[in-house]
């Protein structure tokens, strides 16, 4: 939130999922949100979640349901993953508006490489490591999309949680990467989640952060 200088202004946030980010916009840094998903369930549970003063449309990255110039800030946090990059990145500079500036949250490939579900599910790495973008890659492409600016930092998290969430978590497949993994190795790696887990999984978040602006007067 630090880095988007979000107070008071017009924010989008592209794929908003069940929406906790864009509440945190509005009711945190004040901001007037518009957020964006093209899964219909996703929204139904954001729109139920949601603080006065967000609004919500069904649509997705490549194809942007606003005028030129429109907001002042955009955000997306772990979605950058799962889009046609070039075309959303050149989505996102043409919404913006001069000054305007792009807040990019996703993981580092650090984060994939140390992942702690990676123990029992092999393919996850090889999986992820192709879809997360390093920070030369986005920079890259932001820049031919048009961002005047792009800067990149990183932010390390460290979380614990208990064995029961951490299976679960497996079971209910929490990530989209479980959607790409065939099903014998999802069960071989739960078989030895249940037998290995410890009471207690520690793991580090490595985030990724860029930050792209647009020229003023552009
Ligand atoms: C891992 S979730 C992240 C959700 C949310 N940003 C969060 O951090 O909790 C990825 C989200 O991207 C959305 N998504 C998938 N394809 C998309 C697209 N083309 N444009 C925008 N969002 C997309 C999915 O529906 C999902 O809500």
């Amino acid at each position: 939130m630090r880095e988007g200088d979000l107070r008071g202004r017009r924010v989008l946030e592209v794929g908003c999922g069940t929406g906790r980010l864009a509440a945190a916009l509005a009711e945190r840094a004040l901001a007037k949100v518009w957020a964006v998903d093209p899964s219909p369930e996703m929204l139904a549970v954001a729109r139920e979640r949601a603080p006065r003063g967000v609004a919500f449309k069904q649509a997705g990255a490549e194809a942007l349901p606003f005028k030129d110039g429109w907001f002042e800030r955009a955000v997306t946090m772990l979605v950058v993953h799962v889009l046609d990059r070039p075309l959303a990145f050149a989505e996102l500079r043409r919404v913006l508006g001069s000054g305007g500036r792009l807040v990019v949250a996703t993981f580092d490939p650090a984060h994939i490489h140390g992942y702690w579900l990676n123990r029992y599910f092999p393919s996850i790495a090889e999986i992820d490591l192709a879809r997360f973008a390093p920070a030369d890659v986005l920079t890259g492409e932001l820049r031919a999309a048009g961002f005047a600016e792009v800067r990149t930092l990183a932010l390390h998290q460290r979380k614990t949680i208990d064995r029961e969430t951490a299976l679960e978590r497996i079971r209910g497949r929490h990530i989209s990467t479980f959607d790409l993994i065939d099903e014998t190795e999802i069960e071989a790696g739960l078989n030895r989640a249940v037998e290995e887990l410890p009471e207690e999984v520690e793991y580090r978040i490595e985030w990724l952060i860029v930050v792209a602006s647009c020229s003023p007067g552009s």
